[in-house]
């Protein structure tokens, strides 16, 4: 039996720290997971099996990709003159939908191999672009706000208040849970890889009240990549 990726937090630790950019950089992680079963279904020659998660896939990127163009980046490029841009995030958003869109070309293709090249020359590009982003991005996200609550009240107002309008954006984050729940992530129980994104449909959704964020920022984690992101827990006024 293999070890757990994380062990069960001991009595009288440190308690779990709020993140709430974590909905964007765990989301990273279900787009990993979802990868992986691609590349899975396409050894295994599954073409029906590949089509539909490729197609999930892309429907959640669309989602994920729209929060990053139209609110994430603008939100960054504020607190770092100019940071995102002068990186090209945006531009590499431009080239992964060129490199995704022969991929839905080759869906149509006869020969297996020109969907897997196809595949293959996405998936290399995607892969790096992740990276690229946690790297540039994660960083900064502690710029916009001097504090959790601070930085939580942004991701409300400049991040999830405009996307909610967003074509299947209910459908993404449930979408998200799925596949953390399933899969974890890459240094976290899928329990804790999950817990921002549950609470925010649980508490942040339900009530759309600010006073709903100090339970939405319980969502602490006990390790992984999502450390990056971690702060100190504060009293909570509201
Ligand atoms: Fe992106
Ligand atoms: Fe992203």
């Amino acid at each position: 039996m293999s070890e757990p990726k994380t062990s069960p937090q001991a009595a009288g630790a440190e308690p779990p720290k709020p993140m709430p950019f974590a909905i964007m950089r765990n989301a990273h992680e279900a787009l990993r997971a979802s990868i992986r079963l691609q590349e899975q279904k396409l050894a295994a020659g599954d073409g029906s099996g590949f089509r539909d998660e490729w197609q999930n896939f892309r429907r959640a990127l669309a989602v994920h990709m729209a929060m990053e163009d139209d609110s994430m980046f603008d939100l960054l490029d504020g607190v770092s003159a100019g940071a995102i841009t002068s990186a090209n995030l945006p531009a590499e958003h431009v080239e992964d939908s060129r490199l995704a869109a022969a991929v839905d070309v080759a869906l149509g293709a006869t020969g297996s191999s020109t969907l897997r090249a196809a595949w293959s020359a996405w998936k290399d590009d995607h892969l790096h672009h992740l990276v690229h982003e946690e790297e540039v991005m994660m960083p900064l996200t502690m710029k916009t706000g001097a504090t959790p609550e601070a930085r939580a009240r942004v991701v409300h107002d400049r991040l999830l208040g405009p996307s909610e309008g967003l074509p299947n954006f209910d459908w993404y984050i449930g979408w998200v849970v799925r596949m953390l729940s399933e899969f974890g992530s890459a240094g976290q129980p899928a329990n804790v890889a999950t817990r921002v994104h549950e609470r925010y449909q649980s508490f942040f959704r339900s009530s759309r009240k600010l006073c709903a964020l100090p339970a939405w920022l319980s969502t602490g984690s006990s390790g992984g990549p999502e450390e990056r992101m971690r702060v100190e827990p504060e009293p909570y006024g509201c």
